[in-house]
This record gives C-alpha cells, structure tokens and sequence, in this order.
C-alpha cells in the first residue's frame, strides 16, 4: 500500500497499525510502538476516571439487545465468556439469563468494581482479571457463546487482535456464536474533511471545526486520503479526552479478518437492533461503531 509519510525526524508519533510495517519503520521500532499503544491504553482503562465512567453504564446498545433476544432461548443453556467486561454492563443482563457465566477483563479495577456490584447476585459470576490476548486458563471448546462488547477489541495493536481473535476461536465451541463491535473506518472520513463542517449554523461550524482541528492536531499524519485508502488503522479519537489509541477498521476488511474461523457473519450498526443485509450494504455504512456477530467453523 502507498502511504506517502515523511521518515527521519519528521516521523509520525502515531502509528497505523500494521500498515507501520509499510512507512518503512524498523522492526524494533514497529515492536516498540505496538508495545506503547497496549501499555497506554491498558493504563488508561485502570484510571480512577474510565473506571468510574464504566461502572456507571447500565443499558445495552441496540444491537446487543437483538442478539440477546435472538440467542434468549438458548441463554439458559450456553457458557458465556464475556470479554472486557468493565463496570459489568453487559453482565447484569447476560448473568441472570445464562447457563454459567466468566467476566474478564485485563483491568483489576474494573472486576474489582464487578465483584462488588454482583457480589449479592442469586446466580453466580465467575469473574477474573485476564488479557483477552491469552485465554491459556480456558480449554479449547470452552465457551457457547462470546461476548466482547464495546469496541473493546479496538485498545491492542492488529497482531494482538490477530490473536484475540484466534483465541476467541480456540475458547469458543465449533458453532458457538460470537459478538463484537469495533471502531468503523468509514466513519472518520466524515470527521477528517473539513467541508463536512461547514454549516449555515455559525455555532456549530466553530465547534465542529475545532474538533476537526484537535483531531487533525493529535494525529499530524493522518490525512483524508490515508483514511480513504487503507484497510484499518490507529488514531487518538476524541473518547475519553484523546487518551486512548484506537483501532479503526473498515467491515470489508473485517469480515476477511474473521474468515479464518467464522461464518454467517452478520453486521449490526451500533444505532440498530437490524442488521444490515445485504453484508455489501456494510461497506457503505458510515456508523462510528459496528457490531459483529457470527458462529465458529
Ligand atoms: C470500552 S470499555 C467497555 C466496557 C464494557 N464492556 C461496557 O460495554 O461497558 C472496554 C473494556 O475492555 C477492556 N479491555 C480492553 N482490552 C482488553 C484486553 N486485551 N483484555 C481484556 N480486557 C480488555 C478494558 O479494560 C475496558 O474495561
């Protein structure tokens, strides 16, 4: 892939995931920099501020609501691995209505919270601070159904979703179903194109612009045309005060991602308890998240 970026000193301080791979960067500088934007965001996520936001969401998105009522009757019956769980929002709908239920997340915060919040529950959480890239404490064919909501999968570099997902597969049982949103690419060229801001609203074309302009100031070398031209990458979104590094990736390029392992793959705009069909129609889609849902080959 093209990407004209400037090397030496003028070298971007943000990356792009593996398309860093592509700007020419060394290997041990590539190694260093997914390293950072694990770290970073692992940090962020403990902080007092983002532990106390999460504990605090309490209602389902639209598409999880439909995949609960789609999955409700089989609830009963299916192991639910729920994955980057954090204050426990989506636990206190999925836990009363599983068979067995197993919360993690790779923040002690975060099931520090969730084993206060679920402590008085009648039906019992198996909960544990674990990184969803190393799943070893869970056998192979683990799991019925998979949960990880909330973008949460968009906080590693591509290797390490690589291996998340991998490990999804290897936990899950064959046709055991699997549900997790992420970050749309296709949404960003919106934000990154200044035209779009322009409004007969003198208000609103000030704030929208200074938010293009924050944005374009916190990630010097991401252009339009970048954001046009390549399959998934990384940038500081406007969430959580521009903290957080996070993962953007077009649904094309998602559903190729998943090809290894997954079939009937359905996409949910976050907004929609409807999928989008056909899967073409999510290629086109400009919603800032979407969710994913499918079953294990
Ligand atoms: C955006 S929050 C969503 C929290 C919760 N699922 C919700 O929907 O309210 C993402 C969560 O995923 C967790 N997380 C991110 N990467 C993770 C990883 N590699 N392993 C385990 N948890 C992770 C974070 O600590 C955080 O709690």
């Amino acid at each position: 892939m093209q990407v004209a970026v400037r090397e030496g000193p003028q070298q971007p301080k943000i990356f792009y995931g593996e398309i860093i791979a592509d700007l020419g960067l060394s290997l041990g500088r590539a190694q260093r920099l997914r390293r950072k934007m694990s770290q970073q965001n692992q940090m962020v996520y403990a902080s007092v501020s983002l532990v106390s936001y999460y504990s605090q969401l309490n209602q389902l998105q639209p598409a999880e609501a439909a995949i609960l009522d789609h999955l409700r009757d089989r609830l009963p019956t299916m192991k639910m691995l729920d994955i980057g769980i954090g204050g426990g929002r989506t636990t206190q709908h999925f836990l009363p209505l599983v068979g067995h239920y197993t919360g993690i997340d790779y923040a002690t915060e975060m099931i520090a919270v969730c084993r206060r919040r679920f402590a008085a529950s009648s039906q019992p959480a198996n909960l544990a601070v674990m990184d969803a890239r190393d799943l070893r404490q869970f056998d192979d064919n683990s799991f019925d159904f998979i949960l990880f909501s909330f973008n949460g999968i968009d906080y590693v570099s591509h290797r390490d979703r690589l291996r998340i997902l991998k490990e999804i597969h290897r936990v899950g049982k064959p046709g055991g179903a699997v549900l997790f949103s992420s970050h749309n690419l296709q949404s960003m060229a919106r934000l990154f194109d200044y035209r779009q801001h322009l409004s007969r609203n003198p208000l609103k074309t000030y704030a929208d612009l200074a938010m293009w302009g924050l944005t374009r100031l916190l990630n010097p070398a991401i252009t339009l045309e970048l954001i046009n031209a390549a399959p998934h990458l990384v940038l500081k979104d406007e969430s959580h005060n521009f903290r957080l590094q996070t993962y953007y990736i077009r649904p094309a390029e998602q559903v190729k991602q998943l090809e290894f392992g997954f079939n009937t793959i359905e996409i949910y705009p976050w907004t929609q308890r409807v999928k989008l069909a056909p899967l073409s129609e999510a290629y086109l889609e400009p919603d800032l998240w979407l969710y994913y849902f499918c079953l294990i080959t």
